[in-house]
């Protein structure tokens, strides 16, 4: 038997940092991101072996495969059946996209194909989110907001891809793997950052006015309010101890170079996350402009560009 599905990575635009409950990975914060259509992970599960195995890009990854089985056995129960586990990805694993998203929402979909169970996609996402806060995002299309609730979250997408299709740059400024992961960085944010209280009671207020600038299709609300969520939490992330400082001078340039844009009247916002690449978000007519002024920054070494897309699924 022989099963994949498809997941796409995404970028959140209100962001998640904290734990609530780091042993049922429950997030301190909801979130709001979208799903990028044209970068993807495909997740093969084959069965027949005598233990699990998992290649990576065809490389075989044994560091990674304790995580990916857990999500493998949270779906299908610890007496499951071995795989061959096969990942493969149209972008670079380490660089800071969450490749940690697609991959878990892919596992959760494929592992619920080969139950043969019907799960609903609330479901998955809350098992894919128990691996990675954030994975729980892409079982859904488009704009999509995860909320905490009592013991669990509740995800849902609240806007489609085609009614507001927004187009997403992004600049890597270094491909090297990150020295915190997010988990580990976000629970040392939690304890020792003198913000991170603040960032916490501001959430739902930077929620609020993304929800409905993403309601009104209002672009520079949104971009206002992205930018300054992202800006908080990395000033949480600066103020941890030890601190935590993902950027490079190419990132400071590439966000310079967004904010002149949008000074310009071009309709583009940055966002980064654990890493050093920025992630432009614009109109999808601006996007030859915002690629070319990003790819003339010093120190970017590549660039990806994408639209919105789907929530994971089977394919095959
Ligand atoms: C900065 O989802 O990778 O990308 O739940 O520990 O796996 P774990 O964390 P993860 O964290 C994502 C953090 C972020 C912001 C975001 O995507 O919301």
């Amino acid at each position: 038997m022989r099963i994949s599905a498809r997941a796409h990575p995404n970028i959140a635009l209100v962001k998640y940092w904290g734990k609530r409950d780091s042993e049922r990975n429950l997030p301190a914060v909801g979130s709001i991101s979208i799903t990028l259509g044209d970068l993807w992970t495909d997740m093969q599960l084959e069965a027949g072996t005598d233990a699990d195995e998992l290649k990576v890009n065809g490389e075989p990854r044994d560091d990674l495969l304790p995580r990916i089985a857990r999500c493998l056995d949270r779906v299908l129960g610890e007496g499951r059946q071995s795989f061959s586990i096969s990942s493969e990805s149209n972008f670079p694993v380490a660089a800071g996209l969450a490749s940690s998203a697609s991959s878990f929402a892919a596992t959760v979909v494929a592992a619920a194909g080969v139950s043969g169970r019907e799960f609903d996609t609330d479901e998955l996402a809350n098992l894919a989110g128990r691996a990675s806060g954030s994975a729980a995002r892409s079982l859904y299309e488009g704009f999509v907001e995860l909320e905490n609730t009592d013991d669990r979250v509740a995800v849902r997408s609240i806007r489609d891809t085609q009614s507001w299709p927004l187009s997403v740059v992004v600049a890597i400024t270094s491909a090297a793997p990150k020295s915190v992961g997010s988990g580990e960085a976000m629970e040392i944010s939690r304890r020792t950052s003198p913000f991170y209280a603040r960032w916490v009671d501001e959430q739902e207020e930077d929620l609020a006015r993304a929800r409905a600038a993403i309601a009104e299709r209002d672009f520079m609300t949104l971009a206002d309010t992205a930018e300054h969520n992202c800006l908080k939490m990395h000033s949480v992330m600066w103020s941890s101890r030890p601190p935590m400082v993902y950027w490079n001078a190419a990132t400071l340039d590439c966000m310079r170079v967004v904010r002149e844009l949008r000074a310009d009247g071009v309709s583009a916002f940055f966002t980064i996350d654990a890493g050093p690449q920025v992630k432009a978000v614009c109109l999808p007519d601006e996007i030859d402009r915002v690629r070319d002024a990003l790819s003339q920054v010093d120190g970017v070494e590549h660039i990806m560009t994408s639209g919105l897309g789907a929530g994971a699924h089977l394919v095959g």
